[in-house]
């Protein structure tokens, strides 16, 4: 029984949460009349005590006494004497394990903000480094159009910065303290909510208890959070995978966070960037999990909410850790400028600039357009070659009224610098934003 009762094993995690709570609700005894000054004064000092025991790892943490509310506790017991048995008055430890968890999650959410802002800043500069360096932009993972590093840098931040907002969001919805819901109907004691929802930082008490005490909708917000966040870590750990390939060149990973091999000796391995792909595995594993254990249980609390910690503990520490590795690697890597820019000519990358020229420059529709660019094409792919190395002539045989000026649309820098319509690719653009996001990241 004492195996599968106890979460002392993990929720010693929650000890500074816990003894903040509890801090908070001695007070608001005191301030009430329902406990002396003096008994409240002993809890404060006892509770500061352990709290050093804890950090200082001094504390003995015991599996009988099941969870940290009880160790801290009985441990209070020890320390002050009997005024200890007076703090559980109106309060439980329903109310009080949905009070430390939501004061747990509430910092997991103001560390990943802080991290996505830093990863951002490092996207943000690569950016600005190469907001006019050509690479091809693709899609189904074939060369499509000519983009600039810049552009495919900010994209992301794009990305990132939703995830923030997911996550001050769920933080102001979240912002409601349980302390006092007590088992699950509230007391009879005549406590201040207010009062306590207030020190722990909390906009207003939960103002239904039996919701207070079954509420994990907090814990669930945060994994999905984490879960849309790291499958964005994940796809950009898969271009790096892709972009720092012998193939592809684009960028170069640092030795910091690459890998040797340990019978290759050529290799330079991108395992930070392999395991922020994965780690999305384990996060959306996450949320399945609580999403699965919170379902079909009636109000208020079961046991089976035991069961979220582990899972939100294992998200929080892995999302960090993947955001932390994901900013140094960024921060470190560097674009090939070069390789880029040849790939970015390869793979008829300006095909729709011909045939947007066609459109502009001969007014031919462009269903049309499209069918004479797709014969060109043709054309430089049977002689082996890229469509600003067809000749005029060879142009002309295709449709006679074309020009030696469109020449001009068939260059990869003129392509971009061509696309300049809002949210477009062209540096003029990716500036804009580079500017915008530094001073909103400032
Ligand atoms: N360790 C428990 C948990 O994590 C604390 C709440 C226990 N409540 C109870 N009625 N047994 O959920």
């Amino acid at each position: 029984m004492e195996a599968i009762n106890a979460s002392i094993g993990f929720d010693k995690r929650m000890a500074a949460q816990d003894i903040a709570g509890s801090r908070a609700h001695a007070a608001m005894l005191a301030a009430q009349g329902i406990i002396d000054a003096k008994d409240a004064e002993a809890m404060r000092e006892g509770l500061l005590t352990i709290l050093s025991e804890i950090e200082g790892g001094k504390f003995q943490f015991s599996t009988a006494l099941e969870d940290i509310h009880m160790n801290v506790e009985a441990r209070l017991k020890e320390v002050i004497g009997e005024p200890a048995g007076r703090l559980h008055t109106g309060r439980s430890r329903n109310d009080q394990v949905a009070t430390d968890f939501k004061l747990w999650v509430r910092d997991q959410l103001d560390a990943v903000d802080a991290g996505l802002s830093a990863l951002m800043r490092a996207l943000v500069d690569q950016a600005e480094a190469g907001a006019d360096w050509v690479m091809p932009g693709f899609t189904h993972l074939q060369v499509a159009q000519p983009v600039t590093w810049g552009h495919h840098m900010m994209a992301y931040v794009e990305m990132f910065a939703r995830d923030r907002s997911r996550i001050r969001d769920a933080r102001t919805r979240m912002n409601e303290c349980p302390l006092g819901a007590a088992a699950l109907a509230g007391t009879s004691f005549p406590i201040d909510r207010e009062m306590t929802a207030k020190a722990l930082g909390f906009d207003r008490p939960a103002a239904n208890s039996l919701d207070a005490v079954s509420d994990r909708d907090f814990a669930l917000e945060f994994l999905s959070a984490a879960s849309i966040c790291a499958m964005h870590l994940s796809r950009m750990a898969e271009e790096l995978v892709i972009w720092s390939s012998a193939q592809f060149r684009f960028v170069t990973l640092s030795d910091r966070f690459s890998t040797g091999s340990s019978i290759m000796p050529q290799k330079k391995n991108p395992d930070a960037a392999e395991l922020i792909r994965a780690k999305i595995g384990r996060i959306f594993g996450a949320n399945v999990a609580l999403m699965t254990v919170m379902k079909g249980l009636p109000l208020a609390y079961s046991k089976d909410m035991q069961e979220d910690k582990e899972q939100v503990f294992d998200a929080a520490d892995n999302l960090m850790l993947a955001l932390a590795a994901m900013e140094g690697m960024v921060k470190d890597m560097s674009a090939n400028r070069e390789s880029l820019e040849a790939a970015a000519a390869t793979g008829f990358s300006t095909a729709t600039d011909l045939a947007d020229w066609l459109v502009r420059v001969l007014g031919m529709p462009f269903r049309d357009a499209h069918h004479v660019t797709g014969s060109l094409v043709a054309m430089a792919e049977a002689k082996a070659c890229d469509l600003p190395d067809l000749s005029l002539d060879d142009m002309q045989s295709v449709h006679s009224d074309i020009t030696r000026d469109v020449f001009d649309v068939l260059g990869v820098h003129n392509s971009v610098a061509s696309r300049l319509s809002y949210g477009g690719t062209a540096p003029e653009r990716v500036r804009e934003q580079v500017a915008r996001w530094k001073e909103a990241l400032a």
